[in-house]
């Protein structure tokens, strides 16, 4: 289970601390599913629905895929598109995501840049490759035009018959534009369910078809869901979930309406973007909401460090950490001691981290800056388990905690309503 450390807040929270209670009741509403928007939280069961489910196909459709080609191009946006992404930077590395075990995962239709198609379309070259669109709706624009460009490229490639070979569709189980042509054209389908929004979708085959194409383990990523979805169930003031969610909503009514999420690996890159999605479209409503911003350290450190340790007083942080490193490195010896570093040989780069990190901690905090501790054991499938489910559970009850509801995204629509109208003028 993920760890929460509230002692970089502390000194900021007040002479009563966090509102136990009110957390308390949240996390009854979400669990009991009495709360608004109730009717989309079968995310808390999807790491058993799953296994009971989908799980077979999404095996069997992932192993064809890898005999397909090196490359697989995953067409998707939003809750769409940044799940998987974020998995596969964590665990399979931030630009090079072939493994042996897996395809290269490159992402389109988050785009209508015609350089960027470009530029994949030159990355990819002539290697063999296969498709994964994926739209609960079937008709946002962004995608439906990537996968267009993306079938284009397959039927140059393979002809009609070889492209449809090569496709993968994952949408909504029994409507939709693209469901109606994937059954028209027999391209295999995997399902977003009707009770999961696009932002709660990664443990569905929205994220676990693509993970398992690039070889991550989805079996242990659904297992440590599943347990993790238990103990985050219980309604305790250890619970982490339950911490965060009250730490953040306390300092939010005490002014501070930015939160950075800040990481020192960066693997962890898209997960920040995940989590402003999660955070952003479920909370920023009526008014209300923390703004979520991330910064990747130690590089951000030179860059936004400024700010934070002295701009505006209305941040609080969130730094995730993973206690150890997968592939621990020293500081090498260097004859002659030419930059003067030789008193760092031999130590781990790793606890060189660690200090960096504990001296920014205390840095931003003594700046005004509240700092949230959360950590995981390892950059493994059993941590990124317990990072989504504890993010996802944490962002319930906290929006519950703030009065909104959180799974519905009216105000996305706005944009849409403007684009099309002025696309048909
Ligand atoms: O979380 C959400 O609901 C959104 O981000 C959607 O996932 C995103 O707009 C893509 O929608 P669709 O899957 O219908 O193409």
């Amino acid at each position: 289970m993920v760890k929460v450390d509230l002692n970089g807040a502390l000194p900021f929270l007040g002479a009563d601390g966090i509102d136990y209670a009110a957390a308390e009741a949240a996390h009854r509403t979400l669990f009991t599913r009495s709360g608004l928007g109730h009717e989309f939280t079968g995310w808390l069961e999807l790491p058993q629905r799953m296994t009971d489910t989908e799980l077979p196909a999404i095996l069997a459709a992932a192993k064809r895929i890898r005999s397909q080609g090196e490359a697989l191009l995953v067409v998707g946006i939003g809750g769409s598109y940044l799940g998987a992404r974020a998995a596969i930077e964590l665990l399979k590395g931030a630009s090079h995501n072939q493994t042996s075990d897996g395809v290269q995962v490159y992402f389109m239709g988050t785009t209508l840049s015609p350089d960027a198609l470009y530029e994949l379309q030159q990355e990819l070259g002539d290697r063999d490759f296969t498709v994964n669109v994926i739209s609960k709706s079937g008709g946002t624009l962004e995608p439906a035009l990537g996968f267009r460009a993306a079938k284009a490229m397959l039927e140059r490639k393979y002809g009609p018959a070889g492209a449809a070979e090569r496709i993968y569709v994952t949408t909504d189980a029994n409507r939709g534009i693209l469901h109606d042509a994937a059954v028209a054209a027999g391209y295999p389908m995997f399902t977003v369910p009707d009770d999961v929004g696009g932002r709660f979708s990664v443990l569905s085959a929205v994220g676990l078809l693509p993970m398992a194409a690039a070889g991550i383990d989805i079996e242990t990523v659904l297992a440590c869901a599943k347990a993790e979805l238990e103990a985050l169930s219980v309604c305790a003031p250890e619970n982490p979930a339950l911490l965060y969610a009250a730490a953040r909503q306390k300092l939010r009514t005490l002014g501070k309406a930015t939160e950075i999420l800040a990481c020192y690996e960066p693997s962890f890159r898209f997960m920040a973007e995940w989590w402003k999605q999660l955070y952003g479209e479920s909370e920023g409503k009526d008014g209300i909401g923390i703004f979520p911003a991330s910064v990747e350290y130690n590089a951000d450190l030179h860059s936004m460090g400024q700010f934070i340790q002295d701009g505006p007083r209305n941040l609080m942080e969130t730094v995730v950490s993973f206690d150890e490193p997968l592939h621990p490195a020293a500081v090498p010896f260097a004859e002659g001691d030419p930059d003067g570093l030789n008193y760092l040989a031999g130590r781990e780069l790793f606890d060189i981290a660690r200090i960096a990190r504990d001296a920014v901690r205390d840095a931003h905090v003594s700046g005004g800056v509240p700092n949230i501790g959360v950590s995981v054991p390892k950059r493994d499938e059993a941590g990124f388990a317990a990072l989504v489910t504890f993010f996802e559970v944490a962002c319930g009850i906290s929006a519950y905690i703030s009065g909104v509801n959180p799974f519905d995204q009216p105000g996305v629509e706005a944009y849409k309503k403007n684009m099309f109208r002025m696309l048909k003028m």
